[in-house]
């Protein structure tokens, strides 16, 4: 009789440490930590602020998405590393900081490759584009879209910025692409790769000259404030691939992923369409506020650059593949 109260007490006691373990996670939402380098007012740090506004909205009490701005959890070095250790599950580096994980994303950083913003769209929504996005799987990274900043512009501590010459022998501070690398030797001047929060003082303090960037980051940055020049030269883009480890989103409970995904969408529609009136706003900010004066480059000007650009595009052509550049050349024409 005692042997069985016993086992009954038992029994009981196992049944209630299950039930609490199951409310305990029916209580537990997912959590999701979105990290990434810019300021919240720029378009990556709205398209984040979105996909956690729509994501909570979808699946209410099954995730908890926490946005960390500014490089306030991981900055640049260490993202893709945290996000491959699951310290982080989704990040929207700049197109440029990926080629330690695939060669032909750097096509994004060839000069003067896209005319325009509707042409980077085109080119990233075509079957060419849209296959970049699952390109790193065997690296762990699985790509879940394209976000927009805009055209890169360049800027120095100096007061003539309207030809190559004028950046001769200057220090620039580039992101970690070695296309960039490539881009300012071909101008004679000296790249250095440095995370995005380590700018401002670099330019500060003088330890670079110049930097590339646009109008967003500039004016969120305060870049404007430490530079003499900004030239509207429209040389390159900074875009975002929205990148999660593959193997922590495989595992993710399927209406989960489904409703990420719809929440992802939304944030892609809501960062894009916001991208071009961002950058116009901080471009006519900073004209207003004067700290930095703003030179227009006239079509010889531009070709100048280009001129002096283009060698890049042969040292890199073998590592992207010609039909690749040939399919974004394609987006320009349309
Ligand atoms: C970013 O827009 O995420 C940063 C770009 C940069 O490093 O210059």
């Amino acid at each position: 009789m005692k042997h069985t109260a016993s086992k009954l007490f038992t029994a009981l006691g196992a049944a209630v440490a299950l039930s609490f373990s199951a409310s305990a996670l029916a209580q537990n939402p997912i959590v999701i930590k979105f990290s990434h380098v810019v300021a919240e007012s720029t378009p990556k740090g709205q398209g984040a602020l979105k996909f956690k506004e729509v994501a909570e909205q979808l699946l209410p009490g099954k995730v908890d998405v926490q946005v960390f701005p500014n490089s306030q959890l991981f900055g640049d070095a260490k993202e893709m590393e945290a996000l491959l250790l699951g310290d982080v599950h989704i990040i929207a580096p700049s197109l440029s900081k990926f080629d330690r994980y695939t060669k032909k994303i750097q096509i994004f950083d060839l000069p003067f490759l896209f005319d325009d913003m509707d042409a980077v769209d085109r080119f990233q929504q075509s079957d060419a584009g849209k296959s970049l996005l699952d390109s790193m799987q065997n690296r762990g990274l699985q790509g879940l879209a394209y976000w927009h900043n805009g055209m890169k512009q360049l800027s120095t501590n100096k007061d003539e910025l309207t030809r190559p010459e004028h950046v001769k022998g200057l220090k620039f501070r580039i992101q970690a692409s070695d296309v960039l690398e490539e881009q300012f030797r071909a101008l004679g001047a000296n790249p250095q790769k440095l995370a995005f929060a380590e700018v401002y003082q670099a330019l500060q303090t003088g330890v670079v000259d110049g930097q590339e960037n646009t109008w967003s980051n500039i004016y969120s940055q305060k870049f404007h404030e430490v530079q003499k020049t900004i030239a509207n030269t429209n040389h390159g883009v900074i875009d975002y691939m929205v990148v999660t480890n593959a193997q922590w989103w495989e595992g993710l409970p399927e209406d989960v992923r489904t409703g990420l995904q719809q929440a992802m969408e939304e944030a892609t529609k809501h960062a894009n369409g916001l991208a071009a009136e961002l950058n116009e706003r901080d471009r006519k900010r900073i004209l207003e506020e004067n700290k930095a004066r703003v030179q227009e480059l006239s079509r010889e000007d531009i070709a100048a650059w280009r001129k002096a650009m283009e060698p890049v595009w042969a040292k890199f052509e073998g590592d992207i593949g010609a039909d690749l550049i040939q399919s974004a050349l394609s987006a320009n024409e349309q």
